[in-house]
């Protein structure tokens, strides 16, 4: 079985720094300890409103760490510039609407072909890896294979919030992507309650999770919870804890 691998996202260490406005807590402390135990990349999400993660964030982040770093991004002139100064290992790009709490429903790549095509082609001719996040509709797994992406990271929320058929739908669509040669991620919403159903799926080679981990983190730790989603991880694969 391929090795599924962990992408944390530790914006929300940036939003409870944010709240007081000081230094405490470091996402970059946050993003070291998370690879120390275990976490195989660290994703940061630089919204254009900036409520996370800023733009010191993501350079001190990217000088720090040496594993890989997924910049999730919308599809902005702004942002290409910013990943193409910072060079990221990957970058995810997500619909951006500012009053939305979090990132809600996939990108519309078959919509927006012609404003999206010239960025993927600009990130990957830079050597970073382009990841589209999408919903699991093959419609846009079709547009972001035919625009040159090379992963597409289906988006969870829907199958977290329970709704019928979508762990279906996730199958199916990873299986779509995988036969239309593209690296499937998935991610949003996972828990260590509903983690195992996704990292069963066999196409799924990355989950990326924030919320719930550094939620978690408050009552347990991050190095303990970090190796506990491994490990849920690991078992919904088939492979021993
Ligand atoms: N993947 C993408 C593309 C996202 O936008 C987010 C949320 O920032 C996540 C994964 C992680 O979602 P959550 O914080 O709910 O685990």
């Amino acid at each position: 079985m391929i090795h599924l691998r962990l992408g944390v996202n530790i914006d929300h260490v940036a939003t409870l720094r944010n709240a007081r406005g000081g230094a405490h807590p470091d996402p970059l402390a946050a993003a070291e300890m998370a690879i120390a135990a275990g976490a195989d990349g660290i994703t940061i999400h630089l919204r254009e409103d900036r409520r996370h993660i800023r733009d010191a964030d993501l350079a001190a982040i990217r000088a720090g760490i040496a594993a890989p770093l997924n910049l999730e991004m919308a599809g902005t002139e702004e942002m290409l510039r910013i990943a193409l100064a910072s060079n990221p290992h990957a970058a995810c790009l997500v619909p951006e609407r500012r009053a939305e709490v979090t990132t809600e429903g996939g990108l519309d790549v078959a919509g927006q072909r012609a404003t999206l095509g010239p960025i993927v082609a600009a990130l990957g001719a830079a050597g970073i890896r382009v990841s589209m996040f999408v919903d699991p509709d093959p419609h846009q797994l079709e547009a972001s294979a035919a625009i040159g992406a090379a992963v597409v990271e289906l988006h969870t929320g829907a199958y977290a919030h329970g709704k019928a058929g979508e762990l279906a739908r996730l199958a199916e669509g990873a299986r779509i992507a995988a036969s239309l040669g593209l690296e499937c991620h998935a991610g949003h919403g996972l828990t260590y309650d509903n983690v195992a159903a996704v990292a069963a799926i066999p196409q799924v080679m990355e989950l990326n999770i924030g919320h719930f981990i550094i939620g978690q983190a408050v009552f347990d730790g991050l190095p303990e919870v970090v190796r506990r989603m491994r490990a849920v991880m690991r078992e919904a694969r088939g492979a021993p804890r």
